[in-house]
């Protein structure tokens, strides 16, 4: 066999075996890359008499040719066979479940979902939402709100307080959502209608109260705002929060710095069955503390007590959210379990107003 015929064999067998593009890629190389074996021979065509060139010239061009289409046509059976090949890897199974989409998975904490019912309820009375800081000054949490220094109800609200600063100022982590009146009255004229959702901060902890818990605080100042007026909106706001027809509720004496007088308010249900009905039964149940605004706050906040009157009210969020929704244990609303979110939390899409139904 002719040295050309090797030749030929050898590059048809190592064409044949070249199992993908690359192993391919470098058989041309070697062949006929610049110092490939056939570009070799053909720079000795230059060389040859007219004789040799015309018998071993055109072989050496033969075989140039039939290697170069062997490989053009390898390269194309690689091509067809990696696509067919990713084509059966990735079929698609048209018969599997759709993975439900994150909008659908995705879950509203029952918090989150009370502060948007809530808000839906008292905006639709023509209240607005009023925030504050997280971590107050002594100042607004208590003296502001009527707590004189050293006065026995600041030891009662366990408060959390941060370090003196240089003047010997602690701050505090707030204990309730009442100094956001004082910022509010500072802020804007009567008339006032605001709700004030937010953080609190208490050092307890057990099974129906967390050392960080919610709550939601309302204020109404204008020039004739009474406790009649007061009962209706908490009366409309129980009616609609828990989705009865008809709420009884009972104004027991109380006392908070900030009122004047002040109330406790309870309201009727019936505790005998695993979850708490409202609007029937012969229980009686304290939802929240509410009065009218002390003259000396209105003072702290900049207004007249001789011109403007109001009424405030602060309810615990978490524990009217464990109410409405039957949940037993208020810590496991900060555990960030997902199963819980799965089981007691809200759709995204599901926005609760008063016409479309608060919770369904
Ligand atoms: N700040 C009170 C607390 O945390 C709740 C409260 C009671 C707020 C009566 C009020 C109110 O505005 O009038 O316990």
């Amino acid at each position: 066999m002719s040295e050309l015929e090797t030749l030929e064999r050898i590059l048809l067998a190592e064409i044949d075996a070249a199992a993908d593009e690359g192993a391919i890629e470098a058989v041309r190389v070697s062949a006929l890359g610049k110092k490939g074996s056939i570009s070799e021979l053909l720079k000795t065509l230059g060389a040859m008499s007219p004789e040799e060139r015309q018998t071993r010239g055109a072989r050496i061009n033969a075989l140039k040719n039939t290697v170069t289409e062997a490989i053009s046509a390898r390269k194309l059976a690689l091509k067809d066979s990696a696509i067919a090949e990713r084509l059966a890897r990735e079929t698609v199974d048209i018969s599997l479940p759709v993975r439900s989409s994150p909008a659908e998975r995705g879950r509203i904490h029952p918090i989150s979902q009370i502060v948007d019912e809530i808000t839906a309820i008292f905006g639709d009375m023509g209240f607005s939402i009023a925030e504050g800081p997280d971590i107050e000054t002594d100042y607004y949490n208590f003296t502001a709100l009527n707590f004189p220094e050293g006065h026995p109800a600041r030891e009662m609200h366990d408060t959390f307080f941060f370090q003196s600063d240089e003047k010997g100022e602690r701050k505090v982590l707030r204990t309730h959502t009442s100094p956001v009146q004082i910022r509010t009255m500072e802020a804007q004229k009567p008339p006032i209608r605001i709700i004030i959702p937010g953080k609190t901060y208490r050092q307890d902890s057990d099974a129906t109260h967390s050392p960080m818990f919610h709550q939601v605080e309302g204020l109404v100042i204008d020039r004739t705002a009474n406790v009649a007026n007061m009962r209706w909106v908490l009366e409309e706001f129980c009616k609609a929060f828990f989705e009865v027809d008809k709420v009884t509720m009972r104004f027991r004496p109380s006392f908070f710095p900030f009122t004047e007088p002040s109330f406790e308010v309870d309201i009727q249900c019936d505790r005998s069955g695993p979850i708490v009905r409202f609007g029937e039964g012969t229980d009686w149940m304290e939802i929240l503390g509410c009065g009218m605004v002390h003259p000396n706050v209105l003072r702290a906040g900049g207004l007249d007590p001789d011109e403007y009157q109001g009424f405030a009210w602060g309810l615990g969020l978490d524990r009217i959210a464990m109410l409405k929704y039957g949940m037993p244990d208020l810590r496991d609303f900060f555990n960030a379990d997902v199963r819980w979110m799965t089981h007691y939390g809200f759709r995204p899409l599901d926005m609760p107003t008063l016409f479309g139904g608060l919770s369904s």
